[in-house]
C-alpha cells in the first residue's frame, strides 16, 4: 500500500484495476465518497501550466467535499526560498494531500519522503502517470478491456511515453513506441519495463511499423513544457511520426486516435485526425477528473487504514 502516487508502478496491478472500476463509479454518480475530503485541504503545487491537470483537480476536490489550494512557484519556491524538507514538514501541518506538477521528478520524490501526507505527482519530467491511468481507462471504456491492448506512442520519447512503459509494467500490453534514434524514452524506465516481461514492448524508427493493425494511435507533443527551446530539432526529427489520416488508415479499423493535450495542431496531429471519427481525445480530458477522484480516494484509504 503505497502513500503517494509518484509513478504508475507505486500502484500493484490490482490497485491499477480497483482505480479504473471506482472511476467508471464515480462516472456513474457513485456518491459514498462525496464527503471524503471534507474539512481537508489539498494543496496544488504548479510550477509549469495545466489546463487540464489544474481543473480537473479542482474540480475533483470539491466534488470530494475538500478545498483546493492553488500554489505557484511565485509563492512556495520549492527547494529555494527553504529546503525541500522544510516545506514538506510545514505543507503536512496544513494540508491532508499535496499535489504537485514541475520539473524534476526528484525534487517531488523529496518532498514525498519528507511529507506525513500524500503526494500524487501531477507531471514531472519524467512522468505523468494521473494522464496514463485516465488514457488507460478511456481504452477500457472505448475498446472494452485493458490487457493484451496494442498501442503505437508515435513522437518524443517523454514523461508521457515513460509513463506507458510504467503502465506496460503492469498490464499486460502491445507496446510499440515509434520515435527517432535520438529522441527515446528513458533507459531506466524501459529496461525495467523489459525486465519485467509482462508486455511485447518495441521500439521503432519506423512509424508503419509502429501502427500496423493497432487498436490505438497515440501522440503528444514534440517539444514539452521547459524544451520549448527545442522545438525545431524535435520537428525536425519527429516529422516522419505525424498522424495523419494516412497513418490511421495503417491500424485496425476500429482503432483510436489519442492525444494527452494541448495539441500542436498540424504538426504532431493533423486536424483531419483530430476532429475525426478515430478521435478520442476530448474522452481523455474528461477522463482526467474521474481518475484522479479515484486517485485521491485510494490514497486517503490507504493512509487511514
Ligand atoms: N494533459 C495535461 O496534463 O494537460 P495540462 O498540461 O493542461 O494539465
Ligand atoms: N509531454 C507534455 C505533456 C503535457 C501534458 C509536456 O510535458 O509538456
Amino acid at each position: 500500500m503505497t502513500k503517494d502516487f509518484l509513478k504508475i508502478t507505486d500502484f500493484t496491478a490490482e490497485e491499477i484495476k480497483e482505480t479504473f472500476q471506482l472511476a467508471i463509479n464515480l462516472k456513474g454518480g457513485e456518491s459514498e465518497y462525496s464527503k471524503i475530503l471534507s474539512g481537508k485541504t489539498v494543496a496544488c503545487i504548479f510550477t509549469k501550466p495545466s489546463l487540464r491537470t489544474r481543473v480537473s483537480f479542482e474540480t475533483g476536490i470539491y466534488q470530494l467535499g475538500g478545498y483546493s489550494l492553488y500554489i505557484t512557484d511565485k509563492e512556495i519556491q520549492l527547494g529555494v526560498r527553504e529546503s525541500i524538507y522544510d516545506a514538506a514538514k510545514v505543507l503536512s501541518r496544513f494540508v491532508a494531500m499535496i499535489m504537485i506538477r514541475t520539473f524534476s521528478h526528484k525534487d517531488v520524490e523529496q518532498l514525498a519522503e519528507h511529507s506525513d501526507v500524500p503526494v500524487i505527482n501531477g507531471l514531472t519530467d519524467l512522468t505523468h502517470p494521473c494522464q496514463v491511468m485516465g488514457d488507460m481507462l478511456t481504452i477500457k471504456e472505448h475498446l472494452g478491456k485493458v490487457e493484451n491492448v496494442k498501442i503505437a506512442y508515435l513522437g518524443d520519447g517523454n514523461n508521457v511515453t515513460n509513463s506507458w512503459l510504467n503502465m506496460a509494467s503492469r498490464i499486460p500490453l502491445d507496446l510499440r513506441i515509434g520515435t527517432s534514434p535520438k529522441t527515446p524514452p528513458d533507459a531506466t524506465i524501459l529496461k525495467k519495463a523489459r525486465e519485467i516481461g509482462l508486455s511485447k514492448i518495441t521500439i521503432t524508427n519506423d512509424p508503419n511499423e509502429a501502427v500496423s493493425g493497432v487498436d490505438v494511435i497515440y501522440t503528444d507533443v514534440w517539444a514539452s513544457m521547459g524544451q520549448k527551446d527545442k522545438a525545431a530539432e524535435k520537428a525536425e526529427l519527429l516529422s516522419r511520426f505525424q498522424i495523419n489520416d494516412e497513418l490511421v488508415a495503417k491500424a485496425d479499423a476500429n482503432c483510436i486516435v489519442m492525444h494527452c493535450l494541448p495539441a500542436n495542431r498540424g504538426e504532431e496531429i493533423t486536424d483531419s485526425v483530430m476532429d475525426g471519427k478515430h478521435s478520442v481525445v476530448f474522452d481523455q480530458a474528461e477522463n482526467r477528473l474521474h481518475i484522479q477522484k479515484a486517485i485521491m480516494i485510494q490514497l486517503m484509504r490507504n493512509i487511514n487504514g
